[in-house]
């Protein structure tokens, strides 16, 4: 699986902040909360840390191990470590496909990271992320979905976003995906029950928590609107089957659509370069 993140790791936040402000990164911080108890933490794929550096705050006694396979974005990610937080991460610069440890973890963090890959790659995969859990462990997975339920303006709207992320990675990544596996069924197969989904009301894109194994005591899903969230606990303490969100008004305001369109030649220009 050889897609390369190095070219476009110097832009990969300015591309991120153009086309969602600070969409992904509250996105990816949704659950941090059940990350704050964690002791050994693995992050697959985490790109330019920002994830990591959040998670380094939340939760001072985690011991973090972060697998990527580019070097430039590995780069990136240590830099944003404190110094006195440097000895308890440890940077494993691999493919996850070849990664191996004795530790067995207790949380793994998959953020942006499945959606560069295709449903066959994510099924070989999956296996060594639950070989690599301990019973009981939390998987925070946050990607982008596509939105098959979605009002039809709605369903353009996001049509068009996904087709132009894969648009662009394919042509300066590499990448073989070009388009959303919904990695439920995969999870489950492997073992993990979802326990909670949050969703963003504009962009196509959910932060959920899977448990390993033990099936939640406590289902809880809630929707997230980015300026508040509505959780609902199912009391019959089974998992809850949450749908995709269906929207009646334009999911884009005049200024995302802006930012959407300014993000083409950039991406277009980092694609071809
Ligand atoms: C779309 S970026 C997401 C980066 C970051 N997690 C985020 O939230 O924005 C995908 C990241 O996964 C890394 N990656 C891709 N394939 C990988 C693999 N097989 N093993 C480990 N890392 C990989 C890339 O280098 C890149 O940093």
């Amino acid at each position: 699986m050889s897609s390369n993140f190095d070219k476009i790791a110097p832009f990969y936040g300015f591309l991120e902040g153009v086309l969602f402000g600070s969409r992904m990164q509250r996105m990816r911080c949704a659950h941090l909360d059940h990350m704050s108890g964690r002791r050994e933490i693995l992050l697959v794929g985490e790109g330019t840390g920002l994830f990591l550096e959040r998670l380094l705050e939340v939760n001072a006694q985690a011991k973090v191990t972060v697998v990527e396979q580019s070097e430039q974005m590995m780069k990136r990610a240590k830099r944003r470590v404190a110094e006195k937080d440097l000895r308890r991460v440890t940077f494993r610069k691999l493919s996850f496909e070849k990664f191996d440890s004795s530790k067995r973890f207790d949380a793994v963090c998959t953020l942006f990271f499945w959606d560069c890959f295709t449903q066959g790659q994510i099924r070989s995969m999956l296996p060594l992320l639950e070989r690599h859990s301990k019973r009981g462990a939390l998987w925070l997975d946050v990607d982008f979905f596509e939105n098959p339920h979605g009002s039809t303006r709605t369903g353009i709207w996001h049509y068009l976003l996904i087709r132009f992320l894969y648009g662009f990675f394919g042509l300066a990544t590499g990448i073989e995906a070009r388009r959303i596996v919904n990695i439920e069924p995969l999870a489950k197969e492997n073992g993990f029950s979802r326990m909670a989904t949050t969703r963003s009301d504009q962009f196509p894109m959910s932060a959920r928590i899977f448990k390993k194994e033990n099936p939640a005591s406590m289902a809880v899903v809630s929707h997230r609107n980015d300026s508040q969230v509505r959780v609902i606990r199912n009391s019959r303490n089974s998992i809850s089957q949450s749908e995709p969100d269906v929207q009646s008004k334009i999911p884009y305001s005049l200024k995302d659509c802006l930012m959407l369109l300014s993000g083409l030649p950039i991406g277009l220009t980092c694609g071809i370069v």
